[in-house]
């Protein structure tokens, strides 16, 4: 599996605070089976800025300290940049960091309690300027709670979508977790990820999530968002949207309850 969303720089963010905490991080996702992850430093939330040059100075130590562990993880650059005004032009200048330094797709947190006004006119910059707003776990905001249509209308601009792999587990409550069913239920959600902070409860892993995923919409729609997608974006692709939504409906139409006309045909009781 690949993990696009996960905070393993030390002493840099909410994440871990120190290098020995980030280490067993790592330890923990290879365990879990993720060969890749994202390192996803907060980035002009008001309270961190981690620029581009400050995640590949920090990201070369940390790789460093991992090989030396002989951890079997990769660590690629990332971050995950607060949806501000200033997004767009952190992106065109670079000193914000896009997934795996690709400059094709950012990691954008949307705040937790309000959608901006203005927010669509952000992102549409960014996909004007051909960089794709991977936006972060918006199960976890109120607002879309409520009401997931501005995340349809997000995906239809040609935005991606990440949910938190603990929202599937219930570790942030019934409403995230059935906000993020019924995106997964639309084929709205793109990205399984971690968003990973510490060795310890929000820990780097995705296991749980994707067996949750796996045991409602089957096998093919949980590969898909843990690993088929998630790679074309480190690799700096643009996944095939197509393929996720067939997966997807086919997974629901074979939930679907049959008439009982059917089972009668079939036999069934
Ligand atoms: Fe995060």
């Amino acid at each position: 599996m690949i993990d696009l969303h996960a905070h393993y720089l030390p002493g840099i963010d909410d994440g871990p605070k120190e290098l020995e905490q980030s280490l067993e991080m790592a330890r923990l996702a290879a365990a879990d089976g993720i060969t890749d992850a994202t390192v996803t430093p907060h980035h002009l939330n008001g309270r961190y800025r981690t620029d581009a040059a400050t995640v590949r100075a920090a990201l070369a130590e940390l790789q460093a300290a991992v090989a030396d562990a002989a951890i079997a993880l990769r660590l690629h650059p990332g971050s995950e940049v607060h949806l501000t005004p200033e997004l767009p032009q952190a992106v065109a200048d670079g000193s914000a960091m896009t997934v795996a330094d690709r400059g094709r797709a950012v990691l954008v947190e949307p705040p937790v309690h309000h959608l901006p006004v203005g927010m669509e006119a952000i992102l549409s910059e960014c996909l004007v300027q051909g960089v794709t707003p991977i936006i972060a776990h918006p199960e976890r905001s109120r607002p879309l709670q409520q009401d997931i249509a501005p995340v349809r209308r997000w995906v239809e601009m040609g935005c991606l979508v990440q949910v938190t792999a603990q929202s599937f587990t219930g570790r942030f409550g019934h409403s995230a977790r059935d906000a993020a069913a019924a995106m997964l239920a639309e084929g709205l959600v793109h990205v399984l990820a971690s968003d990973g902070h510490r060795p310890y409860g929000r820990t780097p892993c995705i296991g749980e999530g994707r067996a949750v995923v796996a045991e409602w919409l089957g096998e093919a729609v949980a590969a898909e968002i843990t690993e088929v997608i998630p790679a074309a974006l480190l690799a700096g692709e643009a996944p095939e949207r197509k393929r996720l939504r067939r997966l997807v409906a086919e997974a629901v139409e074979a939930r679907r309850p049959r008439p009982s006309w059917w089972r009668r045909l079939l036999g069934a009781r």
